[in-house]
């Protein structure tokens, strides 16, 4: 298994990965936003034969007064390639380059309060912090937790 920097060329796959694991989708162009402003954030984990069966996309916040900070707009693996610790990776690669390139002090991130997988990497494995509850952030309705996790250790 290999972990490397997303690249244009990977975005459709990432999209397909995204369809395959989220209900949260995001047309092609959202993915090339952040590829293109953001070319050294996002990741893409893959096997020995090059396909991708994981991804982080992330981006810096940019409309804000607050000290410089990074966000997690989807993470995601394919069923099959869970609990090998590839999320942790992509994640924890993100935030050193969230760190490297743009000097962050943190970075944050929405999950559905009932995403116990999800939950559970980002406040025991990643130790991310709750920092508000955010009320029918979902299309559907559901609550979402605002995560944050410090990055100063990775400075
Ligand atoms: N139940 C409980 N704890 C879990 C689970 C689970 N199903 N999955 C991961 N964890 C925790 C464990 O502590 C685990 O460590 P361990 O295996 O040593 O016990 C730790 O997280 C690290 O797990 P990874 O192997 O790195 O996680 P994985 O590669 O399996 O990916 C993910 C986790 C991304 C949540 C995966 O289950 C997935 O793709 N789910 C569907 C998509 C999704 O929910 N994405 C997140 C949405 S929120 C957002 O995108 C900002």
């Amino acid at each position: 298994m290999n972990i490397r920097v997303a690249t244009v060329p990977d975005l459709q796959k990432i999209q397909a990965c995204n369809l395959l694991c989220l209900p949260e989708n995001y047309q092609l162009k959202y993915y090339m936003y952040h590829a293109l402003s953001w070319p050294l954030l996002s990741y893409v984990a893959e096997d020995n034969k090059g396909t991708i069966v994981g991804y982080v996309l992330a981006k810096m916040e940019e409309e804000t007064e607050e000290e410089p900070h990074g966000h997690i707009t989807s993470v995601a693996v394919k069923r099959t390639y869970r609990r090998l610790g590839l999320a942790q990776k992509l994640m924890d690669h993100t935030a050193r380059a969230m760190v490297e390139n743009y000097n962050a002090r943190f970075v944050s991130l929405h999950v559905r309060v009932s995403n116990r997988a999800a939950f559970s990497l980002y406040k025991h494995t990643l130790k991310f912090d709750i920092y508000d509850t955010e009320k029918k952030y979902y299309a559907d309705g559901e609550d979402a937790y605002a995560m944050k996790r410090c990055l100063v250790s990775f400075a």
